[in-house]
């Protein structure tokens, strides 16, 4: 039994979840953490909203609400896209609760005493217009690495560099497009050059293991070829005050400095609720975070790498005092720096990168409301942006839809059942096994061992393919076998012989498949005599603050009774009763109404 973290990117409360964000970082995380738990390891799930920032300061500002009532009501759209996609958060939360200000401030202080946060002057962009300080997003201007156009002022989306405001050429401002004026400031920075080394060492033994995509450990790597300090507060009214500046409430926290503690304090949380509700002790999260034998595995889109590769362990090595300048941790203990980046590419739709804007968008809420969740469960799985970058089409959806959910493992479950239903009321027992059908069973069983390993090297698309695969070899053996031609006395025991194994292979079959179907593979379970409850469900909860009045919505769950991830013998005897279909068939008109929706 190991302890494993599955660390979720923190969406952005600016707005409703759209599928292209959650098969970055949604889907395969919770196959991921199923998978495992599954395997008998014990699994902390955290995520949260990521509230701070100019975005959300900007959007709310537009609206004219207060940043606090913008990402209140963002953060419940965000808890309600996540809990209906069934992602299995143990704690599911937010960066402006208390717990979050108070392990973010923590770890500011003891990184700034250990030597790694350096106050430094530094340009800050003015826009000329309004007079008030603009957030490095808020330039846009040619990218001195790579020449592109319309890089912002903190990364450039063409390249992947961070950038400072300062270096990009001919900069503007996105709120009035007048070009910035330059002034100097006191900020904290990063001292990233003294984690160099670090950094550098930890990549190579990485590298050498070899479990990273080769992508994301070239692109981390890369990313030390110029190391500066990194600016960690900003002149901005929206963010965690910075300890020791409490005479300057104009700076805060950058929202990255604090987003990627969030991963530290949702377990700190997760272990105070725990303790609150009396089943675990608020020192439960040192398992996942000071023990050395703990797994970190973090979920993102690519977008992200920079701040889990480089900023975030940088962070921990500063906090640990693992630096050029010395140093010991603080009371959170040594901690744990990520065992693994798993980042994913893009997904694009119809061929167009996603945009609210310009209306190319399909929202998890939308989609929801008019497909079953594990249809799109199923997509993102099969053909997700895993190690490039892939795209949704309306017509591709359908097709996978009705030719593999549908007519593949839908129609394996629908008529094994209807035909022990008809035949038998009940799960027979068999008579004598012949060679073709030990040969799927075997078949089947082996799956465990392929389509685990798949999941467990992070290669979902191919894992839930080896699934289909055998869901194909055992549709061949209805169609080899003819049960449905077996009559009379005299071929009943071999009738009973063929139902057995073939509700033996649905029932393993649903096992594998709780992972990626979790609602399907529930509502298979009940056809074959089960609670439903295979795979667990997450559920939304309100709760305080752990310190205030303030009341918000998480998402937890109990997740510990699951089926082992292995062969459990099909209990012969319960009762089938006629099924009704598991899976909607979509009608191809879909396609076009679809289609019309976009913009
Ligand atoms: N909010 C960021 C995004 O959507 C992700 C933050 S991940 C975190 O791109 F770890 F920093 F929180
Ligand atoms: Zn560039």
């Amino acid at each position: 039994m190991t302890h494993i973290l599955s660390a979720v990117a923190w969406p952005y409360a600016n707005g409703p979840r759209h599928i292209g964000h959650v098969a970055g970082f949604g889907v395969p995380s919770d196959v991921f953490s199923r998978y495992k738990r599954m395997c008998g390891d014990d699994v902390l799930m955290v995520s949260g909203t990521d509230e701070h920032g100019t975005p959300i300061l900007v959007a709310a500002d537009k609206e004219g609400v207060s940043p606090e009532e913008f990402a209140d009501r963002n953060n419940r759209i965000i808890v309600d896209d996540l809990v209906k996609l069934g992602l299995s958060y143990d704690l599911f939360t937010r960066t402006t609760t208390s717990v979050h200000e108070e392990v973010v401030q923590h770890m500011f202080e003891v990184c700034r005493d250990n030597g790694y946060m350096i106050v430094q002057q530094t340009p800050v962009a003015i826009d000329p217009q309004t007079g008030n300080t603009l957030p490095d997003r808020y330039i846009e201007g040619t990218c001195p690495e790579c020449g592109a156009d319309g890089a912002r002022g903190d990364q450039c989306d063409n390249c992947g560099n961070q950038l400072d405001p300062q270096d990009l050429i001919d900069p503007v401002s996105k709120v009035s497009g007048q070009t910035p004026r330059f002034e100097v400031t006191d900020h904290y920075f990063l001292d990233l050059p003294a984690l160099a080394s670090s950094l550098s060492s930890w990549l190579d033994e990485v590298e050498k293991e070899g479990a990273w995509r080769p992508n994301v450990i070239s692109f981390s790597k890369h990313l030390l070829d110029d190391v500066r300090p990194r600016a960690m507060s900003r002149d901005i009214s929206w963010g965690i005050p910075v300890p020791g500046w409490e005479d300057q409430p104009q700076k805060r926290l950058y929202v990255w400095f604090d987003a990627v503690i969030g991963y530290l304090s949702a377990s700190v949380e997760w272990a105070r609720r725990r303790e609150l509700s009396g089943v675990g002790t608020r020192e439960d999260w040192r398992q996942w975070w000071n023990n050395k034998d703990a797994l970190a595995y973090y979920f993102m889109g690519k977008d992200n790498i920079v701040f889990h590769s480089q900023i975030w362990p940088a962070e921990l090595f500063a906090y640990n005092g693992k630096g050029d300048n010395g140093g010991k941790p603080g009371e959170l203990g040594e901690l744990n720096i990520p065992t693994q980046v798993v980042a994913s590419e893009f997904l694009t739709m119809e061929g167009k990168k996603f945009s609210s804007s310009k209306n190319i968008v399909i929202y998890v809420r939308d989609i929801l409301e008019r497909y079953q969740v594990d249809a799109l469960r199923y997509f993102i799985s099969i053909a997700g942006p895993e190690t490039s970058d892939s795209d949704f089409t309306w017509e591709e959806f359908v097709r996978r839809n009705n030719t593999e959910l549908v007519a593949g493992w839908g129609n394996l479950v629908n008529r094994t059942a209807a035909m022990i239903a008809k035949n038998f009321g009940e799960i027979p027992a068999p008579a004598v096994f012949e060679e073709i059908d030990t040969r799927l069973l075997s078949s089947v069983r082996a799956g465990f061992e392929t389509v685990g390993a798949l999941i467990d090297s992070h290669q979902q698309r191919a894992a839930l393919a080896e699934v289909m695969r055998l869901v194909g070899e055992a549709n061949a053996y209805v169609s080899t076998t003819e049960p449905f031609k077996l009559k009379g006395e005299e071929n009943r025991e071999r009738l009973a012989t063929i139902l057995h194994t073939l509700a033996q292979a649905v029932y393993d079959l649903n096992t594998m498949m709780s992972v990626f179907l979790p609602h399907s593979s529930n509502a298979i379970d009940v056809l074959f005599g089960g609670d439903g409850a295979l795979a667990p469900m997450p559920r939304k909860e309100d709760v305080h603050d752990l310190s205030t009045d303030k009341m918000y919505p998480i998402i937890t769950g109990d997740y510990s009774h699951v089926p082992s991830w292995a062969p459990r013998d099909v209990p012969v005897g319960v009762k089938v009763s006629k099924p009704k279909p598991i899976f909607e068939k979509l009608d191809p008109s879909v396609v076009e109404e679809e289609l019309a929706r976009l913009g």
